[in-house]
């Protein structure tokens, strides 16, 4: 079983439609029960099978309740995306301590409360494969972004080291770090400015591939990372971002 959180909407949900369109049974964990239940209809509508566990997962109780009520229905879970997050905006100065706390809370707390719930059955079920969702704001700057930066560089930390403590026992922990991807979360970090869609088309021109990414592009690579061809890879940190982490300056066209 894989257990995605954050799936409610967004990049989440679209991971858990991905992975249930391939078979596996997904648990459906966000804030809402409303939310998760609405996912869960979609995806047995289209045939696949999911479970819906309502859970903050900065709660300690309701992570290990939600984990449970899992293990407990399905067995172990063989997959684990650490998806759910915030993302306050802003210079660092900027940020109020109560938004910080809650990044933390969510990002950092919320991603080692249910790695502690998950690992020690996936470990005896003979392992498994863990992906937490970072970003490129964890590998170079992007203006307003910096205290949400610092947990997704954290994550990728976070990968290296998991990696290494769980690899003889057979679970395996990469990272994906995606760019501007068109999902809810960019939708609500771009309606503070004036003309949004304008912005919305500086995200295209500034991936070198020329455009933002979309769900499934982020989708496709936790599939793979979920899956046996992935067999021999952790560690990683893949970055889905059209090439905006690897851009250098561009040069003007110079004759020669
Ligand atoms: N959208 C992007 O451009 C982008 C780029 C890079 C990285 N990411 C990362 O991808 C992931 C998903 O982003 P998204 O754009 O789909 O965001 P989103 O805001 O659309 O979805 C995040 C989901 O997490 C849930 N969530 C938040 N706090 C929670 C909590 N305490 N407990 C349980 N669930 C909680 C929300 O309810 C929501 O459904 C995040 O980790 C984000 O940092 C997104």
């Amino acid at each position: 079983m894989a257990l995605v959180t954050g799936s409610a909407r967004g990049i989440g949900k679209g991971i858990a439609r991905r992975f249930a369109a391939e078979g596996a049974r997904v648990g459906i964990l966000d804030l809402d029960a409303k939310a998760c239940q609405a996912v869960v209809d979609e995806i047995e509508a289209a045939g696949g099978s999911a479970e819906a566990v309502a859970a903050d997962i900065s709660a300690p109780a309701q992570v290990e309740a939600a984990v449970g009520k899992l293990r407990d229905q399905f067995g172990a879970i063989n997959v684990l995306v650490n998806n759910a997050a915030v993302m306050p905006v802003g210079p660092l100065h900027e940020t109020s301590l109560e938004d910080f706390d809650r990044l933390m809370a969510v990002n950092l707390r919320g991603t080692y409360l249910v790695c502690a719930a998950v690992i020690p059955g996936m470990i005896a079920a003979g392992g498994g494969s863990i992906i937490h969702i970072a970003s490129v704001t964890g590998i170079i700057g992007l203006p307003r972004l910096a205290a949400y930066s610092m947990t997704k560089g954290a994550l990728i930390a976070l990968t290296r080291a998991m990696s290494t403590d769980y690899a003889a026992q057979g679970v395996r922990t990469n990272s994906v770090s995606p760019g501007t991807i068109d999902s809810p979360m960019l939708h609500e970090f771009v309606a503070w400015q004036s003309d949004p869609e304008a912005l919305l088309r500086q995200y295209d021109a500034m991936h070198p591939l020329g455009r933002v990414g979309s769900i499934d592009d982020v989708a496709n690579v936790c599939l793979f990372l979920a899956s046996d061809e992935a067999g021999f890879v952790t560690g990683a940190n893949y970055t889905v971002d059209g090439g905006i982490s690897v851009k250098g300056e561009q040069p003007q066209d110079q004759a020669n």
